[in-house]
């Protein structure tokens, strides 16, 4: 599995994704086009595809730094957020114990900014946990969710099919599931031959299509700094699974 999650600069960089202002993001002297504007707060926006509803048992699937664990947390009676990465879990643990993290936005070169993340008010922390743990080979005695969501995991993947397979024990009957995807397949993470062998929407359809309903599909738009010129805009397909 790749090691890039646990690079520094890439936690800084989700730092910033996850929890960075917009103001910290795309500083106001600059004339940044609205689409990029449009682009902030994907950890915030991708949990509000589920229902309206107040929900059980939540798992954030490849959560990162945790935001939308946290998001998730708001109509869940309880989240668990999942990563591979120690430094990434480290860092969500760090920031539910209510510290304040420091990291470096990269400008550009030898320029840097100091900047510090911490949890947005507002979160019942007792309601959420960390776990540093591999999706495609989760605790088999995990249980059983009502709300599950992996954005911009299953083409990081080494064998999404894992995943895939895991899904109808995962979520309880009638519950949900949300999955984003950019459909960045690379070999770096996914050998070709677990790629879908096609379009990425009829591959989830064609393995998820038995156990669950496909009640929704739109686009999220993301958009993660790189340095002060260079960002990485990119549209994820948001799926929303019924559990049948
Ligand atoms: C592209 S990032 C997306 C992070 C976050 N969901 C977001 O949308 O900002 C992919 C995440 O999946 C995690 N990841 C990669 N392979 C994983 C695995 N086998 N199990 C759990 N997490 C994994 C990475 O550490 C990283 O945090």
């Amino acid at each position: 599995m790749s090691a890039i999650y646990e690079d520094p600069g890439v936690l800084a960089e989700y730092l910033l994704f996850h929890y960075g202002t917009a103001e910290e993001i795309l500083p106001r002297d600059i004339a940044w086009p609205q689409g990029m504007f449009q682009a902030l707060d994907f950890a915030v926006r991708t949990t509000l595809h589920f229902s309206d509803q107040t929900a059980g048992r939540g798992l954030d699937l490849g959560c990162a730094v945790g935001r939308s664990t946290y998001e998730m947390s708001r109509s869940c009676s309880h989240v668990t957020g999942i990563d591979f990465s120690h430094a990434f879990i480290d860092t969500a643990n760090q920031l539910r114990e209510g510290k304040i993290v420091d990291y470096t936005r990269r400008d550009e070169g030898h320029i840097v900014t100091e900047l510090t993340a911490k949890l947005p008010l507002g979160f019942e922390l007792s309601k959420v946990d960390f776990l540093q743990g591999d999706a495609m080979d989760l605790p088999s005695d995990i249980g059983g969710f009502d709300r599950v969501h992996a954005a911009n995991l299953i083409c990081r993947l080494t064998d999404p099919v894992l995943l895939l397979n895991r899904f109808p024990n995962l979520v309880n009957a009638g519950g949900e599931l949300v999955l984003a995807t950019p459909c960045t397949w690379l070999e770096g993470f996914t050998a070709p031959e677990n790629w879908p062998p096609g379009d990425t929407l009829a591959w989830l359809q064609g393995h998820l299509g038995g156990a669950f309903e496909l009640v929704k599909r739109s686009d999220e738009p993301f958009l993660i700094r790189e340095t002060a010129r260079k960002f990485q805009w990119t549209r994820s397909m948001l799926t929303v699974w019924r559990r049948r």
